[in-house]
């Protein structure tokens, strides 16, 4: 009884952190995993899943690799998770992992709902949180209800390469590999600048009729990676290669959807990959450069 004066409970507040390559590594070792307690499972997917000749598809070549067997399940256009079809798509196949995605850092408008259905019929999910590091880390917002969670470190930090695998399961022994310690970055101020920017930069974007953010509230605990917007009646490749040209680092995740889902009926990979673009808002960019792009993208489109 008592109180000890330091914390002393090895077990308590436990995650496993494990460093990996890069998310899709971390993706790999977590299918390999499974796969050996159920060799015929399938893997529940997004049916947001891009991929390019230079990176390959961070979520989709890992299933490949492993060989083991997927289906999709349904994203609107602003790729919030059809509930209805992903219970379907659960119910009809026993023992499958389930991959959730927090797309640029934010997570679905009903993403409490969806895991607490997903833990009470008991279903193996994970947390693709390659955008969502610091939404977990630093905003608390997810990554902490999957069996495991996966992070790509280059898409936050001024890194080459560099991936997380974190277990949320307490029966594993806890490596003592603190990511604070070693990553010498304070990531709250990181955090900081992205939701500053994000703000600053959404707020003059929303002059432009033609051009409709998709995640217009940035709630509480959320880290954006980008921000992603959705061109209606504008050419987004030349505006990609226009404004990339002038100096502004622009992003169309995903313009190409894998194969996989060329047939398949959602508006996230019939509609989204066509439409979307990324402005930058990282920890680099301050608002003068921000408005430096917003001016550059008037005259490009002549507004
Ligand atoms: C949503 C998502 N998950 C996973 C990955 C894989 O990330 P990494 O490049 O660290 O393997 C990517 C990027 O390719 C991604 O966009």
């Amino acid at each position: 009884m008592g109180i000890t004066k330091i914390a002393e409970n090895k077990k308590n507040a436990q995650r496993t952190w494990q460093y990996t390559n890069s998310a899709r590594e971390a993706w790999s070792n977590i299918i390999e995993e499974y796969k050996k307690l159920y060799p015929n499972a399938k893997v529940l997917l997004p049916s947001y899943i891009g991929w390019s000749a230079n990176e390959g598809s961070g979520i989709f070549d890992s299933v490949k690799n492993a060989g083991v067997d997927f289906e999709f399940y349904s994203l609107d256009k602003y790729l919030n998770i059809d509930i209805s079809d992903l219970k379907d798509k659960v119910n009809s196949n026993e023992n499958c992992l389930v991959l959730l995605v927090h797309y640029f850092g934010f997570t679905d408008n009903k993403y409490a709902e969806i895991v607490q259905w997903l833990d009470q019929e008991k279903i193996c999910y994970i947390e693709d949180c390659a955008h969502a590091w610091l939404t977990d880390l630093v905003g608390g917002k997810c990554g902490r209800n999957g069996k495991y969670a996966f992070y790509s470190l280059h898409k936050i930090l001024p890194l080459s390469k560099g991936g997380l695998l974190v277990s949320n399961q307490t029966e594993e022994t806890v490596e003592s590999l603190n990511p604070f310690v070693s990553l010498n970055y304070d990531l709250l101020t990181i955090y900081n600048k992205r939701r500053d920017n994000y703000q600053y930069l959404a707020k003059k974007i929303e002059d432009f009729d033609n051009i409709e953010i998709l995640y217009k509230e940035l709630k509480d605990g959320i880290c954006p990676q980008t921000l992603p917007v959705i061109l209606n009646g504008i050419d987004r490749d030349a505006l990609y290669h226009k404004m990339n040209e002038l100096g502004f680092g622009m992003v169309s995740l995903y313009h190409t959807m894998i194969q996989e889902l060329h047939n398949y009926n959602a508006e996230a990979c019939s509609v989204t990959h066509k439409k979307i673009i990324n402005f930058p808002i990282h920890q680099d960019v301050n608002h003068n450069d921000l408005d430096d792009l917003i001016e550059n993208l008037k005259k490009v489109l002549n507004v």
